[in-house]
């Protein structure tokens, strides 16, 4: 399903009250709710929405990451430093319900496979992570997690979790694989700006392109998903 709003405050608005209604079914169905958080910058605005909702069941709420740069915990590229500074510290998140992806980890396979181990032992069992809400973002070039366009972890049916070099960016990233990223109960991709236009409009929109993009990959086959988008960012659709 494809939402267009006005502006990203709009789409953060409405990311916000997604959130809230997942965060509390989650909590009513389960007793906990399980959320993966993007990187990047788009997440900036739902973050400062979702701080301002003091009611919802925070004390319930375990937060994951969709992918990590390997980078330590408070460099600027950091995802979780970002959601720390915007989200964990004005709702007073106890460390204990982050599963934060080591990217300052010497061995980031090593940090890849402890993070497998934690969120296999949260969903014991289970074929798949079965996330109740993932939130992710999306690249001009069609990346979403980490899964760059041609790039290795794309291709991992298997593990829930890798390292993946980016030759674009000279850099190695952790990621949620395609198996673990489209077992999730609810997706929403959170997509805005004009730069975004062409690739929402091949990824989301239908419109001819050649090569399949990652973002256009991540379809829960036994859950929903979500396109919001703003006005810029829905343009060519
Ligand atoms: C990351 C993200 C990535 C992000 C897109 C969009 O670590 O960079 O996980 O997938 O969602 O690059 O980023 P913006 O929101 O900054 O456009």
């Amino acid at each position: 399903m494809i939402s267009i709003f006005e502006d990203p405050a709009a789409v953060a608005a409405a990311a916000a009250l997604r959130f809230a209604r997942a965060a509390r079914d989650a909590v009513a169905r389960q007793g906990r709710f399980v959320v993966a958080l993007p990187g990047g910058s788009t997440p900036r605005l739902l973050h400062r929405a979702l701080a301002e909702r003091t009611g919802l069941p925070w004390s319930a709420t375990l937060f994951l990451f969709g992918d990590e740069r390997c980078v330590p915990p408070d460099d600027e590229q950091s995802n979780y430093r970002m959601a720390r500074e915007t989200l964990f510290e004005p709702l007073r998140i106890a460390p204990g319900q982050l599963l934060r992806l080591h990217g300052e980890a010497a061995d980031p396979a090593q940090a890849a496979s402890e993070y497998e181990q934690a969120l296999r032992a949260l969903f014991p069992g289970a074929a798949a992570p079965r996330i109740d809400l993932l939130l992710l973002g999306m690249g001009e070039d069609g990346h979403t997690a980490s899964l760059f366009p041609g790039t290795a972890a794309l291709d991992e049916t298997r593990r829930w979790v890798t390292t993946n070099y980016v030759p674009r960016l000279a850099e190695w990233r952790l990621t949620l694989t395609l198996p673990a990223l489209c077992a999730a109960r609810e997706i929403l991709f959170l997509v805005t700006g004009a730069s975004k236009a062409r690739v929402a409009a091949e990824a989301f929109g239908g419109r001819p392109h050649e090569v399949q993009h990652p973002a256009e990959r991540v379809v829960p086959p036994d859950g929903t998903r979500e396109i919001l988008l703003d006005r810029a960012a829905a343009q060519l659709l």
